[in-house]
């Protein structure tokens, strides 16, 4: 099968993948999703509804949805991987099985870092997928929870590639005058930025559950972002990164959202329950839990302090009560603000 200018495969039908595919349904692509659980498979081709995932959403109905990938990306010009990160490489790796004849752009829309390489997710795409099949590799990222998009909820992003014409093409075809698109060539920075904030978003909730006030959530924020931008600057990334949609934006957004999932399971742990029994009762990914520990890795193979992921991975981990890492945090040496 040649390739289509028109259609577009989409990776994983969690709440994310279903927003996304109905946001390029609405573009016109002819858009083709792909889910590895014929459960949930049939469960939305039959009602066009998956309530665990998305609830309230309809896919729209010129979606076509498949458990066989090799349906998904026949003709595909581009191919979103929507998957969660700990997962994304068996992903990548039984799509470069197809051996396709056309070479697809790939876009990764999943934030983590893969725990046992601390792999960011489009290194893990470009090992994964020679480079002779595929055509770029960009990262959607910013504060962009699904249940708004698919909303129509107005949301900037950014698409992020080492080659900016490629997050010049990906730009315009996910744009919309609800779905506003950024460039950037540093993805890096990017998806660092997107990626650790859930750890900032895990301590966010924490306080939450502690029920503690303003002064110390503005604390919280401003420190992770210190911490986040201080890995991204030693590990290559412009520090102005930070301060754009995928850092700050993302961060602000996750830390104070209903819809977070990292900002949820840390607020239930803040109240006393426990991370197993939380994640038990999860129908979706909470990437914080993983990134706590591929951050926490970083900043020791890397010699950079990151004080709150530290805390983040003692409570998560090592069974440690939020309120002793936060009276541990305030009791740290004293310091410069400035990170940098
Ligand atoms: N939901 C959001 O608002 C949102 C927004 C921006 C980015 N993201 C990111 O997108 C990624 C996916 O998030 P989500 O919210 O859609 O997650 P989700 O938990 O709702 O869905 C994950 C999807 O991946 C599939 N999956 C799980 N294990 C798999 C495997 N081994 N092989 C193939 N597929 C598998 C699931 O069946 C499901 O379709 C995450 O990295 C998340 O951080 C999510």
């Amino acid at each position: 099968m040649t390739m289509s200018k028109n259609s577009i495969a989409v990776l994983g039908a969690g709440g994310w993948g279903l927003a996304i595919s109905n946001l390029l349904c609405g573009k016109g692509y002819n858009v083709r999703l792909w889910e590895f659980d014929p459960d949930a498979t049939r469960e939305l081709n039959e009602t066009r509804v998956l309530p665990k995932k998305l609830p309230g959403v309809r896919l729209a109905e010129p979606v076509f949805v498949t458990d066989k990938i090799a349906e998904a990306v026949a003709d595909a010009f581009v191919v979103a991987f929507a998957v969660p990160s700990q997962t994304m490489r068996p992903v990548a790796q039984k799509f470069a099985s197809l051996k396709l004849t056309q070479f697809p752009m790939l876009v990764n829309l999943a934030k983590g870092i893969e725990v046992d390489t601390l792999k960011r997710m489009s290194e893990v795409l470009e090992e994964a997928i020679p480079e002779e099949s595929r055509r770029g590799v960009a990262t959607i990222s910013g504060p962009s929870h699904a249940e708004e998009v698919a909303r129509n909820i107005p949301t900037a992003v950014v698409a992020a590639s080492k080659e900016i014409g490629i997050a010049r093409e990906i730009q315009e075809i996910f744009m919309t005058p609800r779905f506003r698109v950024y460039t950037s060539a540093d993805i890096l920075g990017v998806e660092l930025a997107g990626s650790l904030k859930n750890i900032i978003a895990l301590a966010a909730g924490m306080l939450d559950g502690l029920e503690m006030g303003d002064n110390t959530r503005g604390a919280l924020l401003t420190r992770g972002l210190a911490e986040i931008a201080r890995i991204g600057k030693n590990l290559g990334a412009d520090p102005m990164t930070f301060s754009g949609l995928s850092g700050i934006g993302d961060l602000v957004t996750t830390c104070l959202s209903k819809h977070s999932r990292n900002r949820f399971v840390g607020e239930q742990i803040g109240r006393g329950r426990k991370l197993k029994t939380i994640l038990s009762h999860m129908t979706m990914v909470a990437e914080g839990v993983d990134t706590t520990k591929s951050g926490l890795a970083l900043s020791q193979r890397q010699g950079v302090e990151m004080p709150i992921t530290a805390e983040v991975h003692k409570v998560l981990f090592e069974n440690k009560a939020p309120i002793e890492a936060i009276d541990d945090l305030m009791v740290r040496g004293p310091k410069p603000e400035r990170w940098y």
